[in-house]
This record gives C-alpha cells, structure tokens and sequence, in this order.
C-alpha cells in the first residue's frame, strides 16, 4: 500500500477518483449510514460508477465495488478492469467479498491497481488486487481462460 496525494495521480486516476465520489453521494444508506462510492476503468476505456444500495433486511445490501463492475458488463459487455476508485467516510479498501469480483475482472493481472479514498480526497492509499487478494482463487483454478469480451 502506498499513500499518495490526490495530485501525485495521473490524470486518468484522479478522474477516476472524481467519478467515485461523485457516486458516493449516490449512495443508499439510511442504516449503516456509511456511504461508499465506486469507479471501474474498463479496458475499453469508459468509466462506471457504483455506490451501495441497503435494504430495510439489511442482507440484500448491495456494494458500491460490485455495482461498479456489474454496470461495466452490462452496458457493453466489458470483462475486464484496468483500476478501481472507491470512495467512503474515512477512506478504506474493499471487502474481502467485493476483492473476489473485483479479481474476477482482473484479466489474471495482480497489478491491477486499488485506489481508495475519503470523502474529501486527503487521503488516499493506492493498493494492488494482488496486494489486497493474495493467493487469490479464480478462473484459472477451474481450468477456465475468463472470456474478454
Ligand atoms: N460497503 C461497500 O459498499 N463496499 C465494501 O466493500 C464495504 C462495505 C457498504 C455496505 C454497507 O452498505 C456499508 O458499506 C457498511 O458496511
Ligand atoms: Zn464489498
């Protein structure tokens, strides 16, 4: 993990890092209270954007990271990520559950990279998947070459 100054981004991340928090103040919290928003870059260069959704059941809540990825695969059919933002209270990674999808669309690449941030993007910690999700189990270990496009 590396802390970084929102500055010391490329412009793509720093982007990147605009759409999540933007996203964030999408979120539907009204039980946590904890809002999380979420950006995939694509391979094919477009940006998706997630936040979580909660239920008054609690268990159905959906997080910002996964409705990222699956806005991505739907909207054009996109299967793999070059990074991902997210954007909660005091910073933070993803889940360990959100860390399983997010490597599913990681093409194999541990180098994938993580960008997490506060709310007001003073801090910000860059991660690798690989980093965040070692010895990660994926496609591969079923024998399955995941499908690009
Ligand atoms: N949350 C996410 O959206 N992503 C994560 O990976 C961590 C947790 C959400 C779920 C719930 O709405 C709130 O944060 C508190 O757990
Ligand atoms: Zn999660």
């Amino acid at each position: 993990m590396k802390k970084i100054k929102f500055q010391d981004l490329s412009e793509r991340e720093q982007n990147l890092i605009l759409i999540a928090q933007k996203a964030q103040e999408r979120a539907y919290a009204p039980y946590s209270k904890y809002k999380v928003g979420a950006a995939v870059l694509g391979v094919n260069g477009l940006i998706f954007r997630g936040c979580n959704v909660e239920t008054a059941t609690y268990s159905q809540t959906t997080h910002a990271e996964r409705v990222a990825i699956c806005s991505m695969v739907v909207a054009f059919g996109v299967r793999e990520i070059k990074a991902l933002a997210c954007v909660a209270k005091d910073g933070g990674a993803p889940c360990a559950e959100c860390r399983q999808v997010i490597w599913e669309f990681c093409g194999g690449d541990p180098n994938v990279k993580i960008i997490g941030a506060n709310a007001d993007l003073s801090e910000i910690q860059v991660f690798t998947i690989g980093e965040l999700y070692p010895y990660a189990f994926g496609p591969k270990d079923l024998g399955i070459e995941p499908e690009k496009f």
